[in-house]
């Protein structure tokens, strides 16, 4: 994958953002079948995987540089995007070494660490960067640790401590969420957080999820998919924001639900913390327009499937309830009703 071609994107404004072929062909399609419940569906994340889009610990792609310009914008507008309790600095150190080894490790063509005891030389060639600074030091970095390095990687984040048999969010860099205020959730525990998720608590899912998440260990990460739907390619659907995107709901028609409606895929990591013994979570966020998802007959017909079935309560709390209907219509035209078999 080749990071040129989408530097211009936009995520607001004349949403210029497009996915090349490339970037269709590793795009992380979320249904292995023709139907979608919720379950505890976390797995290895080692360097395989359907797509390229899964091999490396941090996927970096051609919208790179578009979408660390859409978070500096928001955070010029609302710095309290990210944020991170005074506990947690060995985990902001933690999250700086993990992001710039493994990006160093899987990209040398476009990021270099190097180290001389504490003092660490960082390039990150496509923003420009070459720093010089003292891990450990805070002041010999232009912001905090956390934030200075996920400024330069795609995707939200969010730190968990771990104490007393549960996991809080106790920082994080959001700027790309569908839907959820970290100010609103700083400081829960997991079970406090999902609490608006239908469905999922009754079937047991976070008990069982909770209990694996605590036993994450170091060196062996975690993964698993989350998806949901967006009007526009626009990275920023906060609540602290739905002013400007909700109405966008209401926007959609026959005439424009392929261009118009994306699925929003999250590629969910989880990063045991060495020192910290905290928990690094990465929401990396994928979009595709239902007019390129037409363009593969597997995905277009098992995301008809997936959307014509899908339980009411999740249709209402996805947000999807306004022009589900549309998409159906217009996706059910697409569907020749071939029978489609397990897998992506
Ligand atoms: C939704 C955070 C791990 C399953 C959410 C939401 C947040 C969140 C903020 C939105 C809740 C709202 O509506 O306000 C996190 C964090 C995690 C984590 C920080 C890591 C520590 C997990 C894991 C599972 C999971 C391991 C495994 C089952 C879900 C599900 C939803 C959800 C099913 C509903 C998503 C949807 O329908 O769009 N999570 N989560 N989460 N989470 Fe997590």
């Amino acid at each position: 994958m080749t990071i040129a071609g989408g530097a211009d994107d936009t995520f607001r404004g004349k949403f210029s953002f497009r996915n090349s072929d490339a970037a269709i062909i590793r795009f992380p399609f979320p249904f292995h079948e023709d139907r979608y419940m919720y379950a505890v569906n976390l797995e290895p994340h080692t360097h395989a995987g359907p797509t390229d889009a899964f091999v490396r610990d941090f996927d970096v792609d051609e919208h790179y540089v578009a979408e660390c310009r859409e978070r500096a914008l928001v955070l010029e507008q609302d710095p309290s995007r990210c944020r991170v309790l005074a506990h947690m600095m060995d985990a902001e150190w933690d999250t700086l070494e993990l992001l710039m080894e493994s990006l160093a490790r899987d990209y040398p063509a476009l990021f270099a660490l190097d180290k001389d005891g504490a003092r660490w030389r960082w390039r990150n060639r496509p923003l420009g960067i070459d720093a010089t600074f003292t891990f450990g030091d805070p002041s010999t970095l232009p912001q905090p640790p956390f934030e200075y390095i996920t400024r330069q990687v795609q995707g939200d984040f969010t730190l968990q401590d771990q104490r007393d048999d549960n996991i809080y969010i106790d920082g994080g860099m959001v700027t790309t969420q569908a839907d959820w205020s970290l100010d609103f959730d700083l400081g829960m525990a997991f079970h406090e957080w999902h609490g608006p998720v239908p469905v999922a608590h009754d079937l047991g899912v976070f008990d069982r999820a909770l209990k694996y998440l605590l036993r994450l260990q170091y060196g062996r990460p975690v993964r698993r998919l989350n998806w949901t739907m967006t009007v526009n390619p626009r990275l920023d659907t906060s609540p602290e924001n739905y002013p400007i995107w909700g109405p966008d709901r209401a926007t959609v028609t026959a005439g424009n639900v392929g261009e118009r409606l994306h699925l929003r895929v999250e590629l969910q990591t989880l990063f045991r913390l060495p020192r910290s013994n905290g928990i690094l979570f990465g929401i990396r966020c994928y979009l595709i327009s239902l007019n390129e998802i037409l363009r593969v007959p597997k995905w277009r017909r098992r995301l008809h499937r997936v959307l014509r079935d899908l339980h009411p309560e999740l249709v209402t709390y996805k947000g999807l309830s306004r022009y589900l209907p549309t998409a159906v219509a217009f996706l059910a035209a697409h569907d020749d009703g071939a029978l489609t078999g397990p897998g992506i």
